[in-house]
């Protein structure tokens, strides 16, 4: 009997993405979603790209009861939290809107699992919690830094909170996946990142000034101490990262865990500037982009990336996609968005 995975936060960006590869690998999903951050855009490429209808619940994970509803109508094997804020700016001008809604959604999703007798659980980290490395790449044994947001936070809080749960209550287990810069889109231009207003990342700020919704691209930054002045990030492309969750589950759910909490680096391994990032985006997709250097912005790192490789040995896991094709998947997108409009 095929196993069932809850997947709160479903219907947004990476949420989507991991619901088509674990459907692809066999998996049941039920996706609970509030819609506070999305449309159903995403929940209908997910839908289009399957072949089937989905199960949504529209279901806000803050609420006790509406958690407690969803473990009582399905049998649930495992679950990814995706359930959560992530503006980091927002999240220093309201941090209490942060801490609510993160920390409540998945102590409540965690009571469930409780309450039913454990649960696999998997949590959507952030390499946030690294800060500014002393050395890179970055392992899962390098310190966490204090974190410099409310969001960032919040993730070091719910890492702490699973590993605290798997400790104390038998039955739950649980894995923290910590990823770095997810970018592109599903290669079907089904389903992508849906920024709502102003966007906050590099990638959708890109995409959004090559289709003419912006004017002008800002580099933020080009003093920094690395070889063009830019920042350096990793990368990594959201279907590449999406496979990351399925191999998670699937250790979880085939009694592979060393250890009932485990966390694994999710990235490329390989840096990549800000300017190398606009540069392949024009050669790959031919456009021109207009991008001026502008002030550093407060609060970047000035490098960080992975070393991703106990997600190699551990989870047989390891980024494929090449960056020409995933900036080629974001324009795709993109362009999907505009014709819809
Ligand atoms: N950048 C620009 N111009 C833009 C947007 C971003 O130059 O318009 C630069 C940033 O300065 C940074 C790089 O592009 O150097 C990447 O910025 P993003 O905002 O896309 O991503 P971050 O590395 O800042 O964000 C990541 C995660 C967050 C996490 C944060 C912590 O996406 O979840 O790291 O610093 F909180």
């Amino acid at each position: 009997m095929s196993k069932t995975v809850l997947v709160p936060g479903g219907a947004g960006y990476i949420g989507s993405h991991v619901t088509v590869e674990l459907i692809q690998a066999g998996y049941d999903v039920v996706i609970a979603d509030n819609m506070s951050n999305c449309d159903e855009t995403n929940y209908r490429g997910v839908c289009a790209i399957v072949g089937r209808e989905l199960p949504l619940y529209k279901a806000d994970f803050c609420d006790p009861e509406a958690v407690r509803k969803v473990f009582a109508e399905n049998r649930i094997d495992a679950v990814i939290h995706f359930a959560a804020f992530k503006a980091v700016g927002e999240s220093v001008e309201d941090p209490l809107k942060y801490y609510g809604n993160n920390l409540q959604s998945f102590v409540n999703l965690l009571e469930a699992a409780r309450a039913q007798g454990g649960c696999n659980v998997l949590f959507s980290s952030s390499a946030t919690v690294y800060g500014e490395p002393e050395s890179m790449p970055v392992t899962e044994q390098s310190p966490r830094q204090v974190a410099t947001s409310p969001y960032g936070n919040t993730k070091q809080i719910c890492e702490d909170i699973l590993s605290d749960c798997v400790r104390a209550y038998p039955g739950i287990r649980g894995i923290a996946l910590r990823y770095f810069n997810p970018v592109g889109a599903h290669p079907s231009a089904l389903i992508g990142e849906l920024p709502r207003g102003v966007p906050n990342n590099l990638v959708p700020f890109i995409t959004q000034t090559a289709i003419g919704k912006r004017e002008v691209l800002r580099i933020f930054g080009n003093d920094y101490p690395t070889p063009d002045g830019t920042c350096l990030r990793d990368f990594i492309d959201i279907v590449d990262l999406a496979k990351a969750h399925v191999c998670a589950v699937r250790r979880m759910l085939d009694d592979q865990m060393k250890a009932p909490y485990e966390i694994f680096n999710i990235g490329t391994g390989t840096p990549v500037s800000v300017r190398e990032l606009v540069d392949t985006f024009e050669r790959v997709n031919g456009v021109k982009l207009n991008w001026v250097y502008a002030p550093r912005r407060e609060g970047d790192v000035t490098a960080i990336w992975a070393d991703p490789s106990l997600a190699w040995r551990e989870l047989g896991w390891k980024a494929e996609r090449k960056l020409d094709d995933t900036l080629a998947s974001a324009w795709a997108w993109e362009k999907h968005l505009a014709e819809k409009e």
